[in-house]
């Protein structure tokens, strides 16, 4: 999930100076913001410095980020013959400095840390591209989706092309793990998921795990829906902390690698709450091969580093 960020007293002084997009689109910043959290935690694993919606400038969509307000896109899409006009992408030339940064990090990086890249899931892309910005109703994208469902299939079967070859570029520039974030995907019910869906996220994990590198395919708010998520692919499943851990390992089926599922506002309880939620998702993992420890979603920016800092050292055994 999001390591660095807000939270972190070097990111907030880098972004002092750059912009949000800005510390993406230059290698050498996005490289160093990649770093940060690895010297600073001693975390097992870096996430690239990117943003699921940097596609979106190559697609003509627009994109910005307004202080306190997220992502806001300028051309959304509101009708179905829009679909056919947006361009093709090619991942390689159209976000060659997401490319860049993935070899720069690979060679700053301590050999024992891996580095995972990622991209935006089919869905969550959609949402944005249809709602403009954050929601949380989802109203326009099921409405798209209902209402026009060959355009809304068209849209999601270019996405899943997008993203497919786009974490392979990753993957083929040195990223040894690639994650697929349909964060907002729980929105929908199972018969919608499997529907509108499901078909789409298959393709872009296949795409994604033709490279030969690991895939971790993540969701939030996913407990309806979970067994049809997992059934879409990936070599490892993110799960929220709305399930315990080993609820939805079950669920998962144990051939299956697991990531989670602390929830984020632990981080934000006094230490002995934190400690006691850390150690009850260690317990229910009880030491099986294949437990990713990770946060349910993303840091918040209110959060301690020294909170973040003690999960580290409670989950390396201390
Ligand atoms: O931790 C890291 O270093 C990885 C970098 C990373 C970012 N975005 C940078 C970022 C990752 C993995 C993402 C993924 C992302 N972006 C997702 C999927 C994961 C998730 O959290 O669900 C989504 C939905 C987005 C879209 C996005 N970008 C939103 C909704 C926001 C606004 C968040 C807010 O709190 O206002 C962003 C901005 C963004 N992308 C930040 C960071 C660190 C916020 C910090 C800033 O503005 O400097």
């Amino acid at each position: 999930m999001r390591q660095a960020g807000r939270y972190l007293p070097e990111y907030r002084a880098l972004r002092q100076k750059h912009s949000l997009l800005e510390l993406c689109h230059k290698p050498e910043l996005a490289a160093q913001v990649t770093l940060q959290p690895v010297e600073r935690l001693g975390v097992d694993a870096a996430i690239l410095f990117a943003d699921i919606l940097l596609p979106f400038e190559p697609l003509g969509l627009g994109l910005s980020f307004a202080t306190g307000e997220g992502p806001q896109i300028t051309r959304p899409i509101r009708a179905a013959d829009q679909v056919l006009e947006l361009p093709p992408v090619d991942p390689v030339n159209d976000l060659d400095y997401v490319l860049e940064a993935v070899r720069q990090v690979v060679r700053a990086l301590p050999p024992r840390v891996p580095l995972i890249g990622f991209a935006g899931a089919p869905f969550t892309l959609a949402s944005y591209a249809i709602e403009g910005g954050a929601t949380r109703t989802f109203t326009l994208t099921k409405r798209f989706m209902y209402a026009e469902p060959r355009a809304w299939h068209e849209l999601m079967r270019r996405l899943a092309e997008l993203v497919g070859g786009y974490l392979a570029a990753q993957a083929h520039a040195g990223a040894h793990a690639l994650q697929l974030f349909d964060s907002w995907v729980g929105c929908l019910s199972p018969a919608d998921y499997a529907t509108y869906v499901f078909p789409h996220s298959q393709r872009a994990l296949e795409l994604a795990g033709s490279s030969g590198a690991p895939v971790i395919h993540f969701g939030t708010d996913t407990a309806g829906l979970l067994v049809d998520f997992a059934r879409a692919g990936g070599d490892v499943i993110g799960v929220d902390w709305r399930s315990p851990l080993d609820a939805a390992w079950e669920r998962i089926g144990p051939g299956r690698a697991i990531q989670g599922n602390l929830d984020p506002v632990a981080l934000l309880a006094p230490r002995s709450e934190l400690e006691r939620q850390v150690r009850d998702v260690l317990a229910r993992a009880g030491r099986r091969p294949g437990h990713i420890f990770n946060l349910g979603h993303g840091v918040l920016p209110e959060t301690p580093v020294e909170s973040v800092q003690a999960v580290v050292e409670w989950v390396h055994g201390g």
